[in-house]
This record gives structure tokens, C-alpha cells and sequence, in this order.
């Protein structure tokens, strides 16, 4: 146990060339195993919309539900840092609010810092880290708006795309966030991206050319419930595991082999003799 992953020690793994690994997070029980796989940091993404909550998008995920996660994930680990995604609709009101919702996310949560999505949030990004509040910027796609304007699309496929997204990174930069996650950024613009920036650079679809890599828990594990993007790598089919667990189980019940003796409280022999 070395203490909770800062920014400063984050930064110092990215300039010694180590490559920094984050996973998502939404519950207690899958957080413990994230840190003792020895995680450097977990976000509780607001996927936790699509993977836990049922829905299509991102869209109907709330505060409330951000931090409910947050603090489940929060009371299990102690050295990864934990990112908290803000939800849509908590940070475009205005600046007081979107404080107020970050700074939430990180009194009552326990996150250490938070993530927002789109290059125009710069001045917000500012203001958020002149009052000490970390921020991860989320470049590339943003699921929160893809499905409102331009859909799921690889991003900086040409050379001005390329650009613009080093163009935004600076600014997220400058503005000091303390990271950026691009998020389905062509190989090349994310080698450009991460030789640019200084920060460290988190990719998910966006090629090994980045600082560190993010994925979706239950992606990674083979059990989410919808489409699974082309970007995903399963290390394990554990949604097949838990449904041939759960088929044995009913079919123990059902035959009546479970529960057996071994998994039954029996009386003292003489106590249960005076039963009849
Ligand atoms: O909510 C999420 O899981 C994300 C992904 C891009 C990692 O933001």
C-alpha cells in the first residue's frame, strides 16, 4: 500500500514512460477487485447508465445517481485515483452549479476528481481548477452528446480533424486540467495528441499511442448487455460464466439437489430427536 494515486504521482509514471491503466467502476464489490488487479486509477463513468442502469444513452444519468456510485466505489478502494464523470446536464447551467455538482461529486462521493466532456468547456475547466477541483477533460467523441447531434464516429480522421483536437487539448491544458481522455481518435491524431500535450493522455478506441488506456468494466469482462464497439478487447466471458452459474443453481433447486447437507445448519443429533 504506497498512499492514493495523485496527480503528481500519475504525472511522474507518464514522464518515467510507464503507461497508466484505468478501468471503470460503479459498485463496491467490483471496485475491490479493480485495486487489488492493481489499477492506477477508476472512473465511474457515466456509462454506468448503459451497463448498470439499462438505458440507451447517457442522457437520463443524474447527479443522484453519480453519486450514489461514486460513494459505493469510494468505500472500497484506497490507492487508485477515483475519477467521477459529471453527468449530462450538471456542469452547462452555469458555473456556480457546475461547481457545486463537482465539488459534490468529490466532498460527498469521495471521487479525487472529475471528468467533463467537450472543448468548449475550457473556461468552465478554469474556473474549476482555480478552486482547487481536478479535472479530467474528455475529448474526441462524447457519448453524452453524440446521439443528440452527430452519432458514434471516429474522430480527427483528416488533417485538419487532427488539429483541431491538439488545438482543444491545449486549451484544456492552459485552462489546467490535470489529464484528457480521447475517446475514438484516429491513431494518428492521438500520437500527435499525446506528443503535444504534456498532461497525461487516456485513450479508449484511440490506439496505443497514448499515456494510458481506459475501458468499460463490463466490456472488458464480456458482460455488457448491448453493442460491444469495435475498440473492445474481452479478457474473459464472464456474462456466459454468471448465466451458466445461475442455470445450475435453478436447476439444483428445481431437482432439489441444492441445498444438500453440506450447505445446511443441522441440530445436535439428541435436540433433533426430541422434535418427534
Ligand atoms: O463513462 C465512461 O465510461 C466513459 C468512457 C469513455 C470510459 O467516459
Amino acid at each position: 500500500m504506497t498512499g492514493r494515486n495523485t496527480i503528481c504521482k500519475l504525472q511522474k509514471k507518464v514522464d518515467n514512460k510507464e503507461k497508466l491503466v484505468m478501468v471503470t467502476a460503479y459498485d463496491y464489490a467490483s471496485a475491490i477487485f479493480a485495486e487489488k488487479a492493481g489499477v492506477d486509477m477508476i472512473l465511474v463513468g457515466d456509462s454506468l447508465g448503459n451497463v448498470v442502469l439499462g438505458y440507451d444513452t447517457t442522457i437520463p444519468v443524474t447527479m443522484e445517481d453519480m453519486l450514489h456510485h461514486t460513494k459505493a466505489v469510494s468505500r472500497a478502494v484506497k490507492e487508485p485515483m477515483i475519477v467521477a464523470d459529471m453527468p449530462y446536464g450538471s456542469y452547462e447551467v452555469s458555473t456556480e452549479e457546475a461547481v457545486r455538482n463537482a465539488m459534490r461529486l468529490i466532498q460527498e462521493g469521495g471521487a479525487q476528481a472529475v471528468k467533463l466532456e467537450g472543448s468548449q468547456w475550457s473556461p468552465l475547466v478554469k474556473e474549476m481548477s482555480k478552486r482547487g477541483i481536478p479535472v479530467m477533460a474528455h475529448l474526441g467523441l462524447l457519448p453524452q452528446t453524440a446521439s443528440l447531434w452527430n452519432g458514434y464516429k471516429t474522430c480527427g480522421r483528416d488533417e485538419t480533424a487532427a488539429w483541431a483536437l491538439v488545438e482543444a487539448a491545449e486549451a484544456m491544458e492552459e485552462a489546467g486540467a490535470f489529464a484528457i481522455l480521447i475517446e475514438c481518435v484516429a491513431t494518428e491524431a492521438a500520437k500527435l495528441i499525446t506528443e503535444k500535450i504534456d498532461l497525461p493522455i487516456i485513450g479508449i478506441g484511440s490506439s496505443a499511442n497514448c499515456d494510458g488506456q481506459v475501458l468499460v468494466l463490463h466490456d472488458l469482462l464480456g458482460m455488457s448487455c448491448g453493442h460491444t464497439p469495435k475498440f473492445v478487447k474481452q479478457y474473459a466471458q464472464i456474462g456466459e460464466q454468471i448465466e451458466q452459474a445461475i442455470r445450475t443453481y435453478a436447476e439444483e433447486v428445481r431437482s432439489g439437489a441444492f441445498p444438500d447437507a453440506e450447505h445446511s445448519v443441522a441440530m445436535a443429533e439428541d435436540e433433533a430427536k426430541r422434535l418427534y
